[in-house]
């Protein structure tokens, strides 16, 4: 799979290391730090716009708040591509989502893409070994949701498809109520049923 790599912080490096059995190319926004990831991962450095052309599958790992200026960057080469959404459109420490839409439809509406919102729950770490997790899935394409689906069981984690696009507020309000909990020092796993 051509996969290209937005943004080159923990999440871009955390899957970028364990997809390396696929064709990646990484941008951000900082050329130094787009090389420096290339080099790691054995991927190919690029310009914004050109990791999206030359790639079948696009991860978003970027802080929301980069997101309008990284869109408005790539410009219309989202267009009908897979796009994986894992932003968390929250401001950390408190929890509380944005107002309006959920972030993966925002970004769904901006690009055009196939936008699945995945990868957004866990801490970057947990990828490195991600045996007994399970990833929820929203999307509305097929195609997008098997590949991303093939692209989570590379980390080692299972995926789970939730549902349509739609019900992706309902996972980011997960987000927020994670780190709400993990933020005031509580385990979140303790806040909810076992089963
Ligand atoms: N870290 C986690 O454990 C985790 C877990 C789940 C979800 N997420 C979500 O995943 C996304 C990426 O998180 P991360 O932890 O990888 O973030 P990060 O380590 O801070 O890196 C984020 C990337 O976004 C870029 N960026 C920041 N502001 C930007 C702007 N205004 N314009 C363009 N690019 C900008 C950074 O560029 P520079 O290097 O130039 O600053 C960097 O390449 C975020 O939306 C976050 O909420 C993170």
């Amino acid at each position: 799979m051509r996969i290209g790599i937005l943004g080159t912080g923990a999440v871009a490096t955390a899957l970028g290391a364990r997809w390396a059995n696929h064709d990646l190319t990484v941008a951000g926004r900082s050329p130094a730090n787009t090389r420096a990831l290339a080099d790691r991962l054995g991927a190919t450095a690029a310009t914004l716009r050109e990791a999206v052309t030359n790639s079948d599958v696009v991860l978003l790992a970027v802080r929301w708040e980069g997101v309008p200026d990284v869109l408005a960057a790539v410009g219309d080469a989202l267009r009908g591509k897979t796009l994986i959404d894992p932003t968390n459109a929250v401001e950390h420490g408190v929890g509380v989502l944005l107002p309006g839409t959920s972030a993966a439809e925002f970004i769904a509406d901006r690009s055009g893409a196939r936008v699945v919102k995945a990868f957004h729950l866990f801490p970057a770490a947990q990828w490195a070994d991600a045996t007994g997790t399970t990833v929820p899935l929203c999307g509305d394409d097929q195609d997008a949701l098997d590949t991303v689906a093939e692209l989570v069981r590379d980390t080692g984690a299972t995926p789970a498809v939730l549902g349509p696009l739609s019900r992706a507020r309902q996972v980011e309000e997960v987000a927020g109520f994670v780190i709400g909990l993990a933020f005031a020092g509580v385990n979140p796993n303790s806040a909810v049923p076992s089963t």
